[in-house]
């Protein structure tokens, strides 16, 4: 009997001796006879302990909420009056005849018992760890596993290669602002934590792996919001020798896929997904995330949308050129003399492709301007001085001189998609160790000052003492 049983497993052997081991859930006592639910990671079932076998039941009479324990005992049928349909184990039950305790408890801080919604952020992000044995958030988790193991198996069966790509890199112009780590060894130089993998899968490309996809960490410094952390994990793929039709086809096949395979419940409005044009959609629908679902109060109802033919520049708010998407876009085939000559600008449009889930960005690509001559140019109209183009960008130039296929890909927020598919307001309902909206991990207590001698080892001197704005 050292074998131990999950409690849905050790369900199944009536009449048999099982061991089990997990927390007390709930313990109540009917008469003379002890009732706890047992809970571990498969579920719960409910032990008895009757007052005829002394020892364990003195011991049982003990038990918190909480308390880590190991059971052995008998799996019996309850008789039908007591049976419980509401729960995978509730046809047996354990009669105990072996208690140990491993681990007690302290009252916890903030209750488990329901959806948690109606718990304080404070709280909740503090103790996350209670948080997450929550039922729905432990099922959150267990649905981003399986998510992101479907699309492991779909894209490596399709060919692609998983490739780890550095979180120490150089600050690259996905639009935002990059967290910057000092580094010790070049005093004064700083390594950018990656915002995307952008630069590197398209160097893959120039490598020949052909096709390439990552479960990628991207961190960007921006204000969050409902459906964005520091943080975010992306969906990274890019394909050599493609065009934008086969990264879509590719795409929606798999999008499609997983809601049939781990979202059944769920129904897709539309398939082939609609295409419709930044113009067209900002005409209709004000938004270039349009929300398109024929029926809003639907909560299964999935309405995914293709936006296509953006704005390749705009202007910002110093009247300067500048990418709407990523500079490393091609403009569509129509457009590239436009590029290379620097003209009529503002009405280039890229061959960048969003795609949108219920109003929201869930994921973008392009078809990227591998031609070192009209990447160059993207660069001089955002007004970057040749040496400044050759500082920042000369390995890329340099690697598309070198025979680089033609080669797109595209990017997912997961967490955002996963936040969609679970129904979730937040996106930090779907991530485990969220930061706050106010960029904080109350748990770890992170940001969180370091010593004089890792800044000196830093060559870091602080300027001026902040303020002490929290705790
Ligand atoms: P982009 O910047 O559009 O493209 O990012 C791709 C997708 O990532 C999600 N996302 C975020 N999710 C949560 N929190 C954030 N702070 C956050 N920022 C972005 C969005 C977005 O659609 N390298 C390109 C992709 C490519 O061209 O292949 C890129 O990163 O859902």
């Amino acid at each position: 009997m050292e074998h131990r049983f999950l409690v849905v497993e050790a369900a199944k052997h009536v009449g048999e001796k099982v061991k089990v081991q997990g927390w007390v859930n709930v313990r109540r006592a009917h008469g003379k006879i002890l009732f706890i639910d047992l809970r571990d990671i498969s579920g719960i079932m409910q032990v008895v302990f009757v007052p005829s076998n002394k020892e364990v039941y003195d011991l049982a009479q003990n038990l918190r909420p909480e308390w880590v324990v190991e059971i052995t005992g008998q799996i019996v049928k309850r008789p039908d009056q007591m049976v419980n349909e509401k729960i995978d184990t509730g046809k047996v039950e354990l009669s105990a005849e072996g208690l140990k305790v491993l681990s007690e408890s302290e009252t916890l801080p903030l209750s488990i018992e329901k959806d948690g919604y109606e718990i304080g952020e404070e709280t909740r992000m503090k103790y996350r760890y209670l948080d997450l044995r929550r039922e729905r958030m432990k099922n959150n988790l267990i649905v981003r596993h399986k998510f992101f193991q479907f699309v492991r198996d779909f894209l490596s069966k399709e060919g692609f290669v998983e490739v780890e790509t550095p979180m120490l890199t150089k600050s690259t112009p996905e639009g935002s602002r990059d967290f910057i780590v000092p580094s010790r060894l070049q005093p004064g130089k700083f390594y950018a934590l990656p915002q995307s993998p952008q630069q590197y899968k398209q160097l893959l490309m120039a490598a020949g792996l052909e096709k390439y996809f990552q479960i990628a960490k991207c961190l960007r410094d921006e204000d969050m919001r409902g459906d964005r952390q520091f943080e975010h994990t992306q969906i990274d793929m890019e394909l050599s020798f493609v065009n934008r039709e086969d990264v879509m086809e590719l795409n929606e096949r798999m999008i499609i896929t997983i809601v049939k395979k781990l979202f059944p419940e769920k129904k897709i409005q539309e398939i082939p997904f609609p295409k419709i044009s930044y113009k067209e959609a900002m005409e209709k629908y004000n938004s270039d995330k349009p929300d398109i679902r024929k029926d809003k109060k639907d909560k299964n109802l999935l309405a995914f949308c293709w936006v296509v033919d953006f704005p390749f520049f705009e202007k910002d708010d110093e009247g300067k050129w500048t990418f709407t998407h990523n500079p490393f876009s091609a403009p569509k085939p129509e457009f590239m003399q436009d590029l290379l000559d620097k003209k009529n600008i503002g009405n280039i449009l890229t061959t960048q492709y969003d795609i949108t889930l219920n109003g929201s960005e869930i994921g973008g690509g392009s078809i990227r301007n591998y031609r070192p001559e009209a990447l160059e140019a993207v660069f001089e109209i955002m007004g970057h001085k040749k040496e400044d183009i050759k500082e920042k960008f000369g390995h890329m130039l340099q690697a598309f001189s070198f025979g680089t296929p033609p080669h797109g890909g595209i990017a997912y927020g997961s967490d955002r998609f996963l936040q969609i598919l679970l129904g979730e307001i937040n996106i930090r309902e779907v991530i485990a160790f969220p930061k706050t909206g106010d960029g904080r991990d109350l748990m770890m207590d992170a940001p969180s000052e370091i010593s004089k001698k890792q800044l000196e080892e830093l060559h870091i001197k602080i300027a001026k003492k902040p303020k002490k704005t929290f705790k």
